[in-house]
């Protein structure tokens, strides 16, 4: 869909829908709603007066102008109680009508954006709201060749501002339309099945992106990461006929000297477990296993777009786990990239055997900050379910910063402990740790376990298993893969430009 702002009025304009946002106890009609009331005949007043429209949050009534305005339908949609509001309603709200007006073959709308809806936030709003209409409306398409006829489509989403707002919309909208691109671009990633989302394939993803300005992609392959010691990511590669990619992409919009922040995403393009498979019910589900790195690779590409003042750094440690005769086995020892060695429990805690070798790897660029994002525990969906991410790490100020990231955009964070007392779980009798601390605290036993391999660096880890791939539709994310925690990261990154 197109987003375009263009200067002139909501009233004079001519469109498929026009838009209106109301709040549940706004009892007077006021500004554009009360000028297109009038023009209308009243319109508005007698949809609320019969109690068609409250206002209430993400409600959506439609109504039919008969000629008396210039467009040819009113979309009304409640922000619920004026109290209560925030930019989550409003990312709702937005989501809700578009998807509303998609579903009555409504392929064009316009609105105007209130400035003012929450004080010195002007910049924020409008994202929300543009956001909120190009996520809500996303829906993964491509292997679907029987009706295609039947999908619906919106073409053009038109932001009517006055000569004055426009200094502050048209920005505002090129921002979230960079941002909300990244998100569909990541959910397209994890939403493709593993045959054809392949290490390789994610390596070319990243290639892609590195055509942008200031962007730079290297790609290791199996025999460079043998001759650098990786084997903790080799081990996990083994028993895969897919050829594994450890894929660098470097933005560099920085000075020279500045220290890049270095995001690190766990790329398990899929997770079978390996000899320790896992069982077949939602097996299907593991080709999601890739999300930390897709959001990574997403998350530069944004930053790239928007042109941040930032030195950053993706490392993505892309491979399959399967089990095979050439597969790594419960009981193996394997000499990490840091040189600290490992037992192997259990196969299938993967991730944090290549998110070591890629932490440790991390060093090299001497980082400003360490952000890791995976889906790396089973444990964390149970803790915190598929509403929040589960934060852990060293540096209180980076997990400040990230938790506001997180408010701000909706991506919110909850964090656990990383108390020494759980750093017993993972020592090995033979080597110096183990893969898996065993069921109680297994999200923070593995994270215990990363820490071992990051340098002297702030850090934080962020286990995305819950919220990365939803069950249910929520309001500006359609079920299946939810692009989180790209606009977090975006976000964490846009405040450190700002520095
Ligand atoms: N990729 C999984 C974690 C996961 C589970 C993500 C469910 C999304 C939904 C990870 O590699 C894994 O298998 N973890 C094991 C660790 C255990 C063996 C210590 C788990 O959580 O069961
Ligand atoms: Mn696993
Ligand atoms: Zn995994």
């Amino acid at each position: 869909m197109n987003v375009f702002v263009k200067k002139g009025m909501l009233a004079e304009t001519k469109s498929q829908a026009v838009i209106l946002t109301l709040f549940e106890d706004g009892k007077k009609l006021s500004g554009i709603a009360l000028e297109i009331d009038k023009k209308s005949g009243g319109l508005i007043s007698k949809l609320m007066a019969d109690g068609d429209f409250e206002g209430k949050a993400s409600q959506v009534a439609v109504a039919y102008s008969c000629g008396n305005l210039p467009s040819k339908r009113i979309a009304l949609v409640g922000l619920g109680k004026q109290k209560e509001f925030n930019l989550e309603k409003l990312r709702a709200a937005f989501a809700k009508v578009m998807r509303h007006l998609r579903g009555m073959n409504v392929k064009e709308a316009s609105t105007s954006v209130n400035l003012n809806l929450i004080p010195g936030k002007k910049d924020q709003i409008v994202q929300a709201a543009v956001e909120g209409a190009l996520l809500g409306l996303y829906q993964y398409t491509p292997y679907k060749t029987v009706g295609r006829e039947e999908f619906k489509e919106m073409d053009e989403f038109n932001i009517i501002a006055d000569a004055k707002e426009y200094a502050v919309i048209e920005p505002s909208v090129k921002k979230a339309k960079i941002i909300a691109d990244a998100v569909c671009f990541v959910r397209d990633m994890i939403s493709a099945p593993s045959n054809e989302m392949t290490p390789s394939i994610m390596a070319q993803k990243a290639q892609e992106v590195a055509k942008r300005k200031n962007v730079t992609c290297t790609v290791l392959d199996r025999k460079k990461m043998q001759e650098l010691g990786m084997n903790a990511l080799l081990a996990v590669a083994s028993g895969s006929q897919e050829e594994p990619k450890f894929i660098i992409l470097e933005y560099s919009g920085g000075r020279k000297k500045d220290a890049p922040v270095v995001l690190v995403g766990k790329g398990l393009t899929f997770d079978s477990g390996g000899i320790s498979l896992k069982p077949s019910d939602k097996m299907e589900e593991m080709k999601t296993d890739m999300s930390g790195g897709a959001a990574v690779v997403a998350a530069l590409r944004a930053a790239a777009d928007l042109k941040l003042p930032l030195n950053i750094v993706g490392l993505v440690p892309a491979t399959e786990n399967l089990p095979d005769g050439r597969a790594y086995k419960p009981g193996d020892i394997l000499r990490s990239y840091s040189g600290k060695t490992i037992e192997v429990l259990n196969t299938d805690a993967e991730g944090r055997l290549v998110l070591a070798d890629t932490l440790a790897y991390s060093a090299r660029f001497r980082p400003a900050a360490v952000v890791d994002v995976a889906t790396l525990t089973g444990a964390c969906v149970i803790a915190l379910g598929e509403e929040v991410i589960g934060m852990l790490g060293t540096d209180e100020e980076l997990k400040r910063e990230i938790r506001n990231a997180g408010e701000k955009t909706g991506e919110r964070v909850w964090e656990l402990p990383l108390w020494e007392n759980y750093h017993e779980q993972i020592k090995s009798d033979i080597a110096d740790y183990k893969n898996t601390g065993g069921r109680p605290a297994g999200t923070i036993t593995a994270a215990a376990f990363l820490s071992k391999f990051v340098g002297d660096f702030p850090w934080v880890h962020l286990d995305i298993a819950g919220p990365a791939w939803t069950t249910k539709d929520k309001a500006y994310i359609p079920k299946g893969a939810s692009g989180i925690p790209v606009r977090l990261l975006v976000e964490f990154l846009r405040g450190r430009a700002k520095q």
